[in-house]
């Protein structure tokens, strides 16, 4: 894709040079010798990328920096500054400026820059095609990993059928959303999604909901009451956590799924319903089978369409694009404008257990995004446990196996934190002395200033 760049730069001849530069590697390019000028010109065209001097008479690059920033986030703001001017740099990059030059420029390393810049913009603008194609497709589930390619195409494929669907998968891998996007895709989507969390409720209430009951057929049954069964005709009924349902339950379900039809309780009158079944677990059914707690011709009732979803730490590739996706919808939601996650912090992201899976990783980018007050999450905006790739319960212990070097960094951290931030108590505490700790936060890139 071809990027449009605006220079501004008020000594003519690096203005010159700059564009020459520029036009000569293929980019469309225009220029202007202030940054008023500059300004008045991106508010009739947003340009891709933006390089700019820093010193310049009225308008300085980082006060042009902030005015574009508020017109486009996306734009890839560029600042020149002179050699020894690096803390101006250092200011744009925390304003989102996404790099610096230092003059004097050469034609190296506009090349080099620019192939970085428009490999970050092209990965940029792939990833939001391909977020909203499947968006459109699936009901917003993000991923990109060859396990979660197989599931939307099995989605695709199983969605119009009627054969009944198990979906497996840990807490928070997203079993509810598959669910929903089989019905979405399905030719039922126009008819009801009814869904039954079958741990949530009593063994008597499960059996109400499911069939419904006829006025007086128990002490409670003031009126007659359809079932979700009834209510899913024509449709789709999720029976989450399929697993909890009591024994003579199932028996009763499974007559349902061979014939289609059922009686409300309290009632003679058979009646025939045309419902799409899907049912998730997390837990292994085959030991619940072993164990007498569920039963097996049910099971393989229910098993004709098996989905799995792996763990998030097994398609760790989908973890940035699920952190962008999340960090967008709680911007959204909470009136924020956060641009991204770091790449220090990202690294962490990738190693992190994910016990929680992809509703743990929802849940701290909502709540960095609502706490930081900067647009970038750094490492600060998380649980201290994500520095050192330990599950954020904090119960499952060290990541083993780990280096010393982590485990150390763990110890560190953790017994900071235990004496509320008071450094020279923690080193008490670890037998070392305060200047150890503080060398080996400088390490870890954490001195405060
Ligand atoms: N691939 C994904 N893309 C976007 N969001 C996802 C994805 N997977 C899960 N989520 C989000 O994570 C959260 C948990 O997903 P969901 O409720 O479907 O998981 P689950 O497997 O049913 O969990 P549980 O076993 O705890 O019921 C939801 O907020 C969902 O929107
Ligand atoms: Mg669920």
């Amino acid at each position: 894709m071809k990027y449009s760049v605006l220079v501004v730069d008020d000594d003519k001849l690096v203005n010159e040079f700059l564009v020459e530069a520029l036009k000569r590697a293929g980019y469309e390019c225009e220029s202007v010798f202030s940054g008023e000028d500059a300004l008045v010109l991106f508010k009739q065209k947003e340009f891709d990328i933006v390089l700019s001097d820093f010193r310049m008479k009225e308008m300085d690059g980082v006060q042009l920096l902030k005015h574009i920033k508020n017109i486009n986030q996306k734009t890839a703001f560029i600042i020149m500054t002179a050699f020894g001017k690096v803390e101006t740099a250092v200011k744009a990059i925390k304003l989102g400026a996404y790099d610096f030059l230092l003059k004097p420029v050469t034609p190296e390393m506009i090349e080099h820059l620019m192939s970085r810049v428009t490999e970050m913009l092209d990965l940029k603008q792939e990833n939001q095609i391909m977020r909203q194609e499947l968006s459109d497709k699936f009901q917003n589930i993000i991923g990109k990993s060859k396990e979660m390619k197989e599931i939307f195409e099995l989605i695709e494929s199983v969605a119009s059928a009627r054969s009944t669907v198990m979906i497996t998968g840990t807490s928070g891998t997203g079993k509810e959303m598959v669910a929903r996007a089989i019905h979405y895709a399905s030719n039922r989507r126009d008819k009801p999604f009814i869904k039954l969390n079958c741990a949530a409720l009593p063994e008597n209430l499960v059996e109400a909901e499911l069939f419904g009951y006829e006025k007086g057929a128990f002490t409670d049954a003031k009126k007659t009451n359809r079932g979700r069964f009834e209510l899913a005709d024509g449709g789709t009924l999720l029976l989450d956590e399929i697993s909890e349902m009591p024994l003579n339950l199932q028996s009763k379900l499974l007559r349902v799924l061979q014939e289609r039809e059922f009686e409300r309780i309290g009632s003679a009158n058979t009646i025939s319903i045309d419902v799409r079944i899907i049912a998730t677990s997390n837990r292994n059914l085959k030991e619940f089978i072993a164990s007498g707690k569920f039963r097996e011709d049910l099971y393989y009732r229910l098993n004709v369409i098996p989905i799995h979803l792996c763990p998030l730490n097994e398609r760790a590739e989908d973890i940035p694009l699920l952190a962008q996706h999340f960090v967008e919808k709680y911007n959204k939601e909470n009136g924020k404008a956060i641009k991204g996650i770091d790449q220090t912090t990202m690294n962490l992201f990738m190693k992190y257990p994910w016990k929680g899976n992809v509703r743990e990783l929802e849940n701290l980018i909502e709540r960095a995004v609502v706490i930081a007050k900067h647009d970038i999450l750094t490492e600060d905006d998380f649980p201290i446990e994500l520095a050192i790739g330990m599950d954020s319960d904090g119960s499952t212990g060290l990541n083993v196996p780990m280096t010393i070097e982590e485990g150390t960094k763990f110890l560190i951290l953790k017994t900071i934190e235990k004496h509320n931030g008071n450094k020279s108590k923690a080193a008490d505490a670890l037998g070392i002395t305060a200047r150890t700790i503080r060398n080996k936060l400088a390490e870890y890139n954490m001195v405060e200033n």
